[in-house]
């Protein structure tokens, strides 16, 4: 079978390791031929593409970002381009595509399939760990970890000069990455998009740390966190999703605190470095099985449907699964990690 391959959305460390597991897997075990998509769907619409072989996918396990080029191109947020993407699978001979992406990446392929039978499959990628029918995607703990070592840096500076340090991290609308990188830096406060905490209530954990004789803090905050007297209207892209960075909440929240409390507050935006730079060995091994996993499922025809990882396995589920709502933190896992807030 002749197989095109394609990334969408913002990248994510471990997407090359899939991109090499599926065609090498393909390759060697059942004779499949590759052709990678140029910048996720735009590769399709314009059937802009690059010769994928065992030999060109050589030596990028362990490369940050994706050789094939990412994009936020919807097909359905233009005239007939749903028709047009399914035209291009047909002309360039592709037989499936295994399109590696997020929520809106992977929503198109679900209806990609559902509205035209496309033979698509999908590979859960997001940073964010917010996708639901899997339970980890890869690039989550590369992204977490980037964070837990700047904390660390960050909370050296603090101390030394008796500061409030603010670190925003990206997530979107979930707060999985706030969450783990507060937990595993000892944060002393963590705010995250699924659970409403007011700056009266950051700076009374604030207080309370301070009460105890301690003269630093770090606050995480994710992204997507909203405050009632912070509004900020930014651009919507082609899913309709706003630019959340865009709206400095770091830095609403660090002067907040600042002007609330008489603490020298600093803000730190991670932003983009936490996606950069290459993956760790779990997420290279996890992409890797999720890139052997796609390509087992093309062979099957399991066409709609995505790889998956459940506890340790690796192994499908319907793309509706995934990508009919967000997988959001659990208040009561937030809860867990509140016992370490303040004092
Ligand atoms: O979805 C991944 C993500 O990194 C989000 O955490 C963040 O809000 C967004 O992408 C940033 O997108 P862009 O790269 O377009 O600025």
């Amino acid at each position: 079978m002749n197989i095109g391959i394609l990334t969408g959305g913002g990248d994510c460390p471990g997407l090359n390791a899939v991109i090499r597991g599926a065609v090498h897997a393909g390759s060697r075990r059942y004779g499949h031929t590759f052709v990678g998509l140029r910048r996720g769907w735009k590769g399709l619409l314009e059937r802009e593409t690059i010769p994928l072989s065992q030999e060109s996918t050589y030596g990028i396990l362990g490369q940050g970002g994706t050789i094939l080029g990412s994009s936020r191109t919807n097909p359905y947020s233009r005239d007939g381009g749903p028709q047009a993407a399914v035209d291009a699978i047909r002309d360039l001979g592709l037989d499936a595509v295994i399109a590696i992406g997020g929520e809106d990446t992977l929503g198109v392929a679900n209806k990609l399939h559902g509205d035209f039978q496309a033979p698509v499959i999908g590979v859960p990628k997001t940073i964010d760990n917010d996708l639901s029918g899997t339970d980890y995607s890869f690039g989550f703990w590369t992204c977490v970890q980037i964070g837990v070592a700047a904390i660390d840096r960050l909370q050296t500076t603090a101390a030394s000069h008796d500061r409030v340090l603010v670190v925003e991290v990206m997530g979107r609308h979930a707060g999985w990455i706030a969450l783990e990188c507060g937990r595993a830096s000892g944060a002393d406060c963590v705010l995250i998009p699924e659970v409403a905490m007011s700056v009266d209530e950051v700076c009374a954990v604030l207080k309370a740390r301070r009460s105890a004789g301690q003269h630093h803090a770090v606050v995480v905050v994710s992204e997507g966190v909203e405050f009632t007297s912070h509004k900020v209207e930014t651009e919507l892209d082609e899913f309709g999703h706003v630019q959340l960075a865009e709206r400095g909440v770091g830095e609403f929240l660090a002067t907040s605190i600042e002007q609330t409390m008489d603490w020298d507050c600093r803000a730190v935006v991670l932003g983009h470095v936490q996606r950069g730079g290459t993956p760790l060995a779990y997420d290279r091994s996890l992409g890797t099985r999720m890139g052997v996993q796609a390509a087992k499922m093309v062979q099957e025809g399991k066409f709609g449907r995505m790889a998956s990882l459940r506890g340790e396995q690796v192994t499908d589920v319907p793309l509706s699964e995934a990508v009919g709502r967000l997988r959001t933190v659990p208040p009561a896992e937030y809860e867990d990690a509140r016992v370490f807030f303040g004092a």
